[in-house]
């Protein structure tokens, strides 16, 4: 009986089990298996912070409320703020909303999406390529956000507002640097650090969205695989919502894709050397700083 949402038709047409059982197909399409995901990219996120870039996520939106916040702050201090909130959301109001949705959607026995936010701050110029379709930064995070369960749609910076915009108000104009070590200042930063590919010294910034969990416990219309005969889908142990842990997968796939671009422009083999490479890197545009700005 399989479930609408999830791989279990596509799965069992795809693989042919043998007696038609689905369950290895849907305990291997199950999101556990971002817990080894979470623990790589813990690895790579030791290795980018010794490289002075640090990456925290927070939930902006769940069942449709809609978390209401002024400013992001730094990565280091995001993850410190949002590990305080049950749903991991900075805004309290929306919080409290997010958590009564949660539990209207699980007393209604249906499930809720939503929508995560992943930042890394201290990148340096330069990660990524405008050259190759496949080295450009943003396809690259793209992908590897959308390959965590569930995930339906990826933004970087303003994302799908930018097209209702005209370009004036969307990209982000030069100023002098203000002493962050960068060539120039931006005064925002809509293109969430990333401009063609390439990451360009500000935050970078990432928004999923997460579609609500496949198993109802109010199971859709399906089909008895064995019989042909119509009945509701199968239903097993399954969550409510799962938007505040799947940021933190989302980080870890970010961890891994900066990890792989910071290793492909300044690799080394040891850490001392990659850490040497990058500090010589970020010398180079703090120098340029001190040719624009003098
Ligand atoms: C952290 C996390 C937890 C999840 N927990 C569940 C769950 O308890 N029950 C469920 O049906 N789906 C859960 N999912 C989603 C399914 O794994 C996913 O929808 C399914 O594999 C189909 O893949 P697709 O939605 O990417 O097409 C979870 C996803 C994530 C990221």
């Amino acid at each position: 009986m399989p479930r609408p949402g999830h791989v279990d038709y596509a799965g069992l047409v795809k693989y042919r089990p043998q007696g038609g059982d689905m369950r290895n197909i849907l305990e291997r399409a199950s999101a556990r298996e971002t817990t080894m995901r979470v623990a790589a990219g813990s690895v790579a996120r030791r290795l980018l912070e010794e490289c002075g870039v640090f990456i925290g996520s927070h939930v902006t939106e769940i069942g449709g409320i809609v978390a209401n916040l002024s400013e992001i702050p730094s990565a280091r201090e995001l993850n410190e703020r949002a590990d305080v909130s049950e749903v991991r959301c900075l805004d309290e109001e929306a919080a409290r909303a997010m958590i009564c949705e949660i539990d209207a959607a699980r007393e209604g026995r249906d499930t809720v999406g939503g929508v995560f936010e992943v930042v890394a701050d201290g990148l340096p110029v330069g990660l990524g390529s405008h050259v190759h379709w496949d080295r450009k930064l943003d396809g690259r995070l793209a992908g590897a956000l959308m390959s965590i369960h569930a995930m339906k749609g990826v933004e970087i910076g303003l994302g799908f507002e930018a097209a209702r915009r005209r370009g004036s108000a969307v990209h982000d104009p030069f100023s002098h640097s203000n002493g962050n070590g960068l060539p120039v200042s931006r005064t925002r930063n809509n293109a969430g650090g990333l401009e063609g590919g390439v990451s360009n010294g500000e935050p970078l910034v990432c928004r999923v969205a997460m579609k609500p969990i496949s198993t109802l416990m109010n199971a859709l219309p399906s089909v008895n695989t064995t019989t042909g005969e119509a009945t509701a889908a199968h239903v097993e142990r399954s969550d409510y919502c799962a938007v505040p842990a799947a940021g933190v997968v989302g980080e870890a796939m970010v961890a891994i894709v900066l990890a792989d671009a910071l290793l492909e422009k300044f690799g080394g083999d040891s850490l001392e050397e990659i850490a040497g490479n990058v500090a010589r890197h970020r010398a180079y545009t703090q120098n340029i700083a001190e040719k624009w700005n003098r």
